[in-house]
């Protein structure tokens, strides 16, 4: 038996600091040979695809080679060796089905899936005394083209300044960077915006208009990005202080009079009319036809909004004149 038939089970060699680049990190000692490198083909890779970890400058006069699935070199984590003489494939436990590893130390992975993403270590084994180490180990980071992101809010419909609300960047993925936008540009400063440790959840504290969005989310990896659909949040808020229209408040006797109100609330407010004081009637519009001075008084508009569960309201006084030749004066100089 060989080196290859059983991984170094002894040697359990974690790199911290891996690069984050499709690269690797060279650990062979023979400072003459060319640099191995490795290289995703292609090098953004979906699910459901075939990826090959091509190996450039590969030495001569090998006796074999080892693949690991992470930077753990030992029998867990083996796929699949080859060994020279004899041109003999070896599997380990790491090996799915999909691999196949070539003479020329390559490796096909068929059907990618989520799980294979993420670090392999490529062990070559020179021919001749083993005693001397002459081995090198190479790692290579697989990445997946990132899948569309979606947000998910702890909350839709917050109430204006008195909730917070958590939204959540989806899926969590490895080696994924979390990136936020609101209104198409980065996040502005402010106190009611946090994020978690990794990005992937922002905190809105106490929601207002003007941080309401459209927020969209964005993941990142080195060799792809994508970003979510927009999500806006629908802020409950109001009423607003209520407006009458028209806002002039003298009549002739004989006109009609047609009021409105409107404030600003979502959901709409629920409207009511009271005149001194006497519920009227629901509704924005309050109108009655050809008025005589006993319509003289006060005109209030109340606006409820029962999500908010808050309510406004505004009056104005109406004053009607008498109609000429009756009584006084007349106010308006008749037509
Ligand atoms: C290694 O072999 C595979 C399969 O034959 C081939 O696709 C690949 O290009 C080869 N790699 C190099 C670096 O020649
Ligand atoms: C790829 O994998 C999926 C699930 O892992 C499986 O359903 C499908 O049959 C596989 N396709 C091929 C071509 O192996
Ligand atoms: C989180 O985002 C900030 C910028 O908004 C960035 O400086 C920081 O590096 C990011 N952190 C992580 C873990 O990606």
């Amino acid at each position: 038996m060989g080196p290859l038939s059983a991984p170094p089970c002894t040697q359990r060699i974690t790199w911290k600091g891996l690069l984050l680049t499709a690269s690797l990190l060279n650990f062979w000692n023979l400072p003459t040979t060319a640099q191995v490198t490795i290289e995703a083909l292609p090098p953004k890779v979906s699910e459901g695809k075939d990826v090959l970890l091509l190996v450039h400058n590969l030495p001569q006069n090998l006796a074999g080679y080892i693949w690991y699935k992470g930077q753990l070199m030992d029998l867990y984590h083996y796929i699949t060796s080859y060994v020279v003489d004899g041109q003999i494939n070896i599997y380990g436990p790491a090996y799915t089905g999909r691999e196949t590893v070539y003479s020329n130390a390559s490796l096909l992975i068929q059907n990618v899936t989520r799980e294979d993403a993420g670090s392999y270590t490529l062990h070559i084994i020179k021919r001749g005394d083993r005693t001397r180490g002459v081995t090198g180990y190479f790692t290579f980071n697989l990445y997946l083209e990132t899948p569309k992101p979606s947000i998910s809010s702890s909350n839709l419909n917050p109430r204006e300044g008195m909730e917070a609300v958590i939204l959540t960047c989806d899926p969590v993925a490895p080696d994924t960077s979390y990136l936020w936008w609101m209104n198409g540009q980065s996040l502005p400063m402010t106190h009611r915006l946090q994020l978690s440790e990794t990005n992937r959840t922002l905190f809105l504290l106490g929601v207002t208009k003007y941080i309401a969005g459209p927020y969209e989310c964005e993941i990142r990896n080195p060799v792809s990005a994508s970003r979510s659909d927009p999500v806006t949040l629908n802020l409950l808020h109001g009423p607003d202080l209520p407006r009458i229209y028209p806002s002039f408040t003298y009549y002739r006797s004989g006109q009609n009079l047609d009021l409105s109100c409107f404030a600003d609330s979502n959901p709409p407010a629920q409207y009511s009319w009271t005149i001194n004081g006497k519920f009227q009637l629901s509704g924005q519009k309050l109108s009655i036809s050809q008025i005589t001075t006993k319509h003289r008084g006060l005109y209030a508009c109340s606006v409820h909004n029962s999500a908010t569960g808050k309510e406004s309201s505004k009056s104005m006084t109406v004053e009607v004149s008498a109609p000429p030749g009756i009584g006084r004066l007349p106010f308006f100089t008749p037509i």
